[in-house]
């Protein structure tokens, strides 16, 4: 379960003026809209798909040393952030027995995919390419380039046998799988590209990486049975803080490997709120690493931030800090210390000095960096992002502006 903390506000609002931001009618709203779709994606999770996932995620495993992900925005940050904040950000260098996993498909760039292509090397590789519109024009190009190299390495049949896919029924990538016989997952209905990770989108690289997805989704169920409220406070307190003037939001984490968990927020916040001229503008940070190059910003910058911190009650590893002569300073008498007690006095004096600076702090919290704990995180932030859009005034789903870079594309491509 996610926990909401909103003492660091208190200088900024009274919570007597969060019974303004009426956030029960916006969650009937999405309830009522969505009763069936992403609202309900931990409870419609059962074990047909979830047998389903593990078994092509075994076969992925067994065929292949990597494993490459081709997509972009929803169809691949939640997975990237997944593996990054439940294994780790290094999973692709540690010794494992299961694939690596790289993405591609996010960018139009040919030296990021001769990278791509020179890392799989020799290797036996499988590809899953993840668009729900099926027509992405990055995850297009990108899928032609390595659909080629497929075939140039295992022949027709093998390509058959090493390429997923993973879109709506009726795309045009759907198309493509059921004529030329590809495995394909389609996606759920009623579920847009950034509130996808809790489907097949997300779960297949995951399941991939050996990561134990019914946790995950147990996590999300237990977040959607009980999390409510939480999501309200949180909900509300940001939007009451947007009225005051804090028109960015800074998601800050002090564990490196929540950074990609940043990067689908800010998608998700991003392209949920950012609409008809309004909507806070999510920003993500990586705190101790950003304090030293954000940080002044931060503290005696223009003051419209507001900022959300995510902490863990209890920390991945902790090392204790070794003794010696090595540093002949004030640091020698931290000998002995945890490193947790030193992450989690840096984010109370970080907490301090930002209040006291102007900056008004949220913080979440769960209990540690676990697939449960992801699940519950990425249902919290989709549950309370959509009710925070509908008290704006704006609808959470849908991305128009989104098209005005790709008819512009289109057209310089002549498309
Ligand atoms: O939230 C969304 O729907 C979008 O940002 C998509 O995730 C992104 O554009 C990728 O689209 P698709 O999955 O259709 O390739």
């Amino acid at each position: 379960m996610v926990k909401v903390d909103i003492s660091g506000v208190s200088d900024f609002i009274d919570e007597n003026e969060l019974s303004s931001i009426d956030t029960q009618s916006a969650f009937s709203e999405i309830t009522t809209l969505y009763e069936s779709g992403w609202v309900t994606l931990p409870k419609d999770y059962d074990t047909e798909l979830s047998g389903k996932i593990k078994e092509i995620a075994k076969k992925i495993r067994e065929q292949s040393k990597v494993l490459v992900v081709l997509g972009i925005g929803g169809s691949y940050l939640g997975a990237r952030a997944a593996i990054d904040y439940i294994v780790s950000p290094n999973y692709n260098f540690l010794s494992k027995d299961t694939p690596d996993i790289y993405f591609a498909g996010n960018n139009a760039s040919g030296a990021y995919l001769n990278d791509v292509m020179e890392m799989i090397g020799e290797r036996d590789f499988s590809v899953n390419v993840i668009s729900k519109s099926g027509s992405t024009i990055e995850t297009a190009i990108a899928l032609r380039f390595f659909k080629a190299m497929l075939e140039e390495k295992y022949g027709a049949m093998g390509l058959k046998e090493r390429l997923y896919v993973t879109t709506d029924a009726g795309s045009p990538l759907n198309e493509m799988a059921n004529r030329e016989g590809y495995d394909c997952l389609e996606m759920p209905e009623r579920v847009g590209g950034r509130y996808s990770v809790l489907t097949v989108v997300g779960l297949l690289p995951c399941a991939v990486a050996g990561i134990d997805i019914d946790a995950m989704m147990a996590g999300a169920l237990e977040e959607l049975e009980n999390g409510v409220d939480n999501a309200c406070l949180y909900a509300a307190t940001r939007q009451l803080l947007y009225r005051k003037g804090k028109k960015i939001e800074m998601l800050a984490c002090f564990e490196p490997a929540f950074r990609y968990m940043g990067e689908w927020w800010k998608q998700l916040f991003g392209e949920s709120e950012g609409k008809d001229g309004i909507g806070i503008f999510p920003a993500s940070a990586d705190y101790t690493a950003d304090l030293h190059s954000l940080g002044q910003y931060i503290q005696e910058g223009e003051r419209t931030l507001m900022e959300t911190f995510v902490s863990f009650d209890a920390p991945r590893v902790n090392p204790m800090i070794p003794g010696g002569p090595l540093h002949d300073d004030k640091i020698t008498i931290l000998a002995g210390m945890e490193l947790d007690e030193i992450n989690r006095s840096a984010s109370q004096a970080v907490k301090k000095a930002h209040i006291e600076g102007g900056v008004p702090v949220m913080e979440l919290s769960v209990s540690n960096m676990s697939a449960a704990s992801y699940g519950a995180l990425a249902y919290f932030f989709e549950r309370s992002c959509a009710i925070s859009a509908i008290v704006s005034g704006v609808i959470p789903f849908g991305q128009p502006g989104v098209e005005a870079y790709k008819n512009n594309l289109y057209e310089i491509l002549g498309l």
